[in-house]
């Protein structure tokens, strides 16, 4: 029996296991690379404006993806709460992207205008003056301090050259885009930002 041969090595078995997983992986990952609804923008999404990319980082610096998901699935009790299902052509500008798994909080992926800059303002100081019944941590320091306007263009400078188009002239502004703005103007125009980029789809 040829089987035998491959049941008593257990190194050539490797090797087989080897070969037979990759290509299950591959036949599963490589048409993904090349699906258009995929890797390019779903119509109307832009890279993160400076200010918005600035809070983007804030927000993975304090961590709050450890209590927010950003991705909507498509079930009825999903988008009735929080609008149409997450596209995967609306992640391609997040490196890395903030899907994220976990809910103590509600679903993030299309929290932009849903409430006001002062709403999020107050609530992100001292998230249970406007709802009691919150465990969100403040974040009273973001109003002090202001976002470091040197690294944005090297920032978006970086990302360009992973494909993301930004124009020379959007990057030649960045700096004073943000320069003077606290790190709390600079989050909360990230937060205003999320799912609004999808035309006609909320
Ligand atoms: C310990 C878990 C936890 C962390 C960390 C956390 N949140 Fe929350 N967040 C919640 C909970 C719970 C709610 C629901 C109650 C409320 O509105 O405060 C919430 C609500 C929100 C809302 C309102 C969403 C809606 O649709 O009503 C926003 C916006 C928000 N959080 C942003 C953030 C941001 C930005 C950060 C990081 C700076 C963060 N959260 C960190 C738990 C968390």
């Amino acid at each position: 029996m040829k089987h035998d041969v491959v049941e008593k090595r257990i190194g050539l078995m490797g090797v087989l296991i080897i070969a037979v997983i990759s290509v299950g992986g591959l036949v599963e990952i490589v048409p993904l690379m090349f699906s258009a609804p995929i890797v390019e923008p779903a119509e109307g999404v832009e890279p993160y404006p400076a200010l918005a990319l600035e809070g983007r980082d804030i927000y993975i610096r304090e961590g709050c993806y450890n209590c927010h998901s950003q991705m909507i699935r498509p079930f009825r009790a999903e988008t009735e709460r929080y609008g149409h299902y997450s596209l995967a052509g609306e992640s391609v500008y997040d490196r890395p992207f903030q899907f994220g798994s976990k809910r103590t909080g509600p679903d993030l992926a299309r929290v932009g205008g849903r409430y006001s800059d002062e709403w999020h303002r107050l609530h992100l100081i001292a998230p249970r003056d406007l709802v009691p019944e919150s465990n969100m941590p403040g974040y009273p320091w973001l109003e002090r301090r202001y976002v470091d306007h040197t690294r944005t263009p090297i920032k978006m400078r970086r990302l360009r050259m992973l494909g993301h188009p930004y124009t020379d002239e959007q990057i030649e502004r960045a700096s004073a885009d943000v320069e003077g703005r606290t790190e709390m103007e600079a989050l909360i125009a990230y937060l205003q930002g999320l799912g609004t980029n999808l035309q006609g789809r909320r």
